[in-house]
């Protein structure tokens, strides 16, 4: 069988993949991310979740595993995430009211990761998912209840900013190709954020998307968002073949997922060259992916379970091929 070609061979801009720790030490599995990307994003190991102790220490062992991986194979690392709604662990929500002690705790961790991982890390989500699902709004957490959503942003970012200047720091997050009334919400509030002089570097739309989504939305989506002029990165994407709509046979939505993964490729590609920061996919192979757990038949990625190349994979493949020869 003719190897695949390595898709960053083929990408003229960063192509990356989310990665666990564990899978990493699996050679048939860290070699095919190394053959294929040049940036990885810890799926969750970098996050609160993992990180914070309850006693309020900090572990870095996975994701100093993750980094060092990148490092050895020549990769970029990609910082997901600081906050987030849906992180609040123990070891923050036990800190007493007083907004010093909070404020000081938080610009702590943020400069205790942040810094960990100066020089290696392209970026960071600063603030993950802040818009409501239905868009009328910001989201309450335990960081918009201690500091405001205005101060938690600006803690965030600021501090994130003075640990590593270099890092392109974004707020991030998902279903805008869906749901107008986010997406309006999501734009409205990186233009306050630019007003209120927050550091903001780029801006992340994850791409979760299903094959029953309409061809379109993700090219409208990223035309929308570049029009700050800033860095995209099109953070997280996946395909379900089993979500939303009525479900087409395994062949067809294999062959609609194909359409929106080339279709994702084509819209990001288009972009300014300065606009295109990352284009990033959530998992290697369809047995890695978070949506197994929801629906064991979901077949979302770019490789099927042994790590084979799909249909999707040449679509992304053609795509790359046809930009790049569009020079
Ligand atoms: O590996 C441990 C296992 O040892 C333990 O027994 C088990 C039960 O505690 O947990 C396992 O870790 C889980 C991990 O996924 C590994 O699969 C964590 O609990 C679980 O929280 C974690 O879920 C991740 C989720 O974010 C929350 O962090 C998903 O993998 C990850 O795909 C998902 O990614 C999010 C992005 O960060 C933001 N955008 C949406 C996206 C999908 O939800």
């Amino acid at each position: 069988m003719i190897a695949e070609p390595p898709l960053k061979s083929l990408a003229p801009f960063r192509i990356g993949t989310a990665v666990r720790a564990a899978e990493l030490t699996e050679p048939a599995y860290g070699d095919l991310v190394a053959r294929h990307f040049s940036q990885i994003t810890a799926e969750w190991e970098m996050k609160m979740e993992y990180v914070v102790q309850p006693d309020g220490s900090f572990r870095f062992d996975r994701a100093d595993a993750i980094a060092g991986f990148a490092q050895r194979r020549g990769l970029k690392l990609f910082g997901h995430t600081l906050l987030w709604y849906a992180n609040e662990p123990e070891g923050f929500a036990r800190l007493d009211e007083t907004r010093q002690s909070f404020e000081g705790a938080l610009r702590n961790y943020v400069t205790a990761m942040v810094s960990r991982y100066r020089g290696l890390a392209t970026g960071w989500d600063v603030v993950n998912e802040p818009v409501m699902e239905n868009g009328e709004g910001l989201r309450e957490s335990l960081w918009t209840r201690k500091l405001g959503q205005t101060g938690h942003f600006k803690v965030a970012f600021e501090a994130a900013k003075a640990a590593d200047p270099a890092a392109v720091l974004f707020v991030n997050d998902y279903h805008l190709e869906s749901r107008p009334a986010k997406l309006a919400a999501y734009m409205r509030l990186i233009e306050q954020l630019l007003k209120d002089g927050v550091p903001l570097g780029g801006i992340g739309c994850q791409t979760h998307c299903w094959s029953e989504m309409a061809p379109g939305a993700i090219t409208a989506t990223l035309k929308a968002l570049a029009g700050f002029g800033l860095p995209i990165h099109l953070s997280e994407m996946d395909v379900s073949t089993v979500q939303g709509g009525m479900l087409a046979s395994r062949a067809e939505a294999e062959q609609r997922q194909a359409r929106l993964y080339a279709e994702a490729v084509e819209a990001f590609a288009a972009l300014p060259e300065r606009q295109q920061f990352a284009f990033t996919v959530w998992g290697l192979r369809d047995r890695d992916s978070w949506l197994k757990r929801e629906n064991a038949s979901d077949r979302p990625l770019l490789f099927d379970d042994a790590g084979r190349p799909k249909p999707a994979f040449s679509a992304v493949v053609n795509a790359l091929r046809r930009r790049g020869s569009a020079g």
